[in-house]
Formats: C-alpha cells, sequence, structure tokens
C-alpha cells in the first residue's frame, strides 16, 4: 500500500454529474494494482480530513497513469471535482482484496450498473483475452453510460440497459443477465453495483448454480481495517469491505447493508 503525491494529469467532467480523474503514479504503485480495488483520495480541503474511497477505474502500466470515475454525491468529492490538471492529489492504495483475474477459457458475465460500472474497465482487460466475456452495462439513462466511451469494448458481447430506454435496452441488467443464460452456459457472473440490483444478480446466479462474485459499495472512515466502519456479516464472522473486501463471494454474505454499517460515518 502507497501513500504518495500524485499530478493530476486530467479532471474532467464525463456527464452530469460523474467526473474522471488521471492522475500520474509511481511506477510500483501501478504495477500492484488489480482490477476490483479502490484507493482513499484526499480532498484538497483540508476541513475534508476524511479521505474518500473511490474504486480503481483503470491502472495504465505503460505510462503509470491511473483512472478514477467518481460521483460528485457531497462536498468532499465536490472539493476533488474542483481540482485541475497540473495540481497534486494524495491518494493511498492499491486498498482491498480485487476481482479473481487469474481465469482462463471461461464464460464469464460481467455486470456494472450505474457507478458500478467504474471497476469495469480493467476486470475486461485482464479477462478478456482468455476468456469469453458478456459485459452488461446498465443506467438510469444514456449520461450514465456515457463513461463507456473511455472502455475497450472490442471482442465482448456488450449489452447495454437504461431504466429510460434512451440507451440500449429499456430494462434492468438482470433482465439481460437471464437472457444470456437462455443461450449460453455461463461459468461465473462478477458485478458491481447497487445493493437490491446485485442482490438481484445473486439470486439469479443461486437459481442457475453459477459462482457470482460481488464488489460491495460501504462508507469508509479509514479504508485501512482501523476502525468497523465497513463491517458485514458473512459466513466466516464478521468481515471488513475495505480489507477482506471489497469483493466478496456473493455466497458468503449474510447480511450487507451499505446504509448501515456499524459506526461509520458519512462519506461523502
Ligand atoms: Fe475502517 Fe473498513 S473503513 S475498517
Amino acid at each position: 500500500m502507497f501513500l504518495e503525491n500524485c499530478l493530476i494529469i486530467e479532471n474532467k467532467l464525463i456527464s452530469d454529474r460523474y467526473f474522471l480523474i488521471k492522475v500520474k503514479a509511481n511506477e510500483e504503485m501501478v504495477k500492484k494494482c488489480g482490477a476490483g480495488q479502490f484507493f482513499m483520495l484526499q480532498c484538497k480541503n483540508e476541513i475534508f480530513f476524511l479521505r474518500r474511497p473511490i474504486s480503481l477505474h483503470y491502472a495504465d502500466k505503460k505510462d503509470n497513469i491511473l483512472e478514477f470515475y467518481y460521483e460528485v454525491k457531497g462536498n468532499g468529492t465536490l472539493d476533488i471535482a474542483s481540482l485541475r490538471q497540473g495540481e497534486t492529489i494524495n491518494i493511498q492504495g492499491p486498498l482491498g482484496n480485487g476481482f479473481d483475474t487469474d481465469i482462463k477459457d471461461k464464460n464469464i458475465v460481467i455486470i456494472g450498473g450505474g457507478m458500478g460500472i467504474a471497476p469495469m474497465k480493467l476486470l475486461i482487460e485482464k479477462l478478456n483475452s482468455h476468456n469469453r466475456i458478456f459485459f452488461v452495462a446498465g443506467g438510469r439513462n444514456g449520461e450514465a453510460l456515457e463513461i463507456l466511451s473511455n472502455f475497450d469494448l472490442d471482442n465482448l458481447t456488450l449489452c447495454l440497459t437504461t431504466d429510460d430506454g434512451s440507451v440500449g435496452e429499456k430494462g434492468n441488467v438482470v433482465d439481460s443477465l437471464k437472457n444470456i443464460l437462455v443461450d449460453n452456459k455461463i461459468d461465473l457472473i462478477m458485478t458491481c453495483g447497487p445493493q437490491k440490483m446485485m442482490e438481484a444478480v445473486a439470486k439469479v446466479a443461486f437459481d442457475n448454480n453459477i459462482k457470482c462474485l460481488i464488489s460491495l459499495e460501504a462508507r469508509m472512515a479509514c479504508g485501512i481495517k482501523a476502525c468497523v466502519g465497513c463491517s458485514i456479516k458473512t459466513k466466516q464472522g464478521m468481515k471488513k469491505v475495505c480489507y477482506d473486501g471489497p469483493v466478496f463471494d456473493a455466497r458468503d454474505i449474510v447480511e450487507y447493508n451499505p446504509d448501515e454499517n456499524i459506526g461509520c460515518c458519512q462519506n461523502k
């Protein structure tokens, strides 16, 4: 885990309230990054003393650039959005256990809903050359899917859904998953998104006896297992999302409510 001031290459609005920040990082830090891990980003203004947990969107190992796709949903992330090219930001990471990417010759459905699309760029890159990938991306509307222009979507099956039907199919990612399962034997499902969406995806996975890895969101005060802010109940006892996750096997989760983590801090 590294703690480093990084030069901001770009911090731009993608759409609505969604931003993409790119920073120059040191080579060792970039090398350690895995899909599904996250970083704690420091705000510019010291009144926001808690860092913001942001999932890693992409790690460019050629140019040592890290990308974070984030949503402005409070004063902390608004402060990060005010940072400009040429300024620095202190970042801590990579943190947590991400998705297993040491997988070959499998049929995998990757499902991102809303901001849960963020970790999928790196995940797709890691898996696509050795596996058959179905990528299902869903959002409220077309603006929520604008970030896909930053993805390499070659050589995979892409299914887009929006609530309002403005892009892709009108509906949700669970319908797309069910359609894929009609004609394809799927070995593994990997997903990130809103809690209700992941619950529905996991149910389909259970019903079809398919392993399902889910990336949980939690309010995090420290990000390094030093508080109890992100504790969840699993079949192996209490676990910390920031340290044992954020990626878990869906079968292991007993109880999870991102709005009711014990002792958590509102960290937006
Ligand atoms: Fe403090 Fe996970 S955020 S233990």
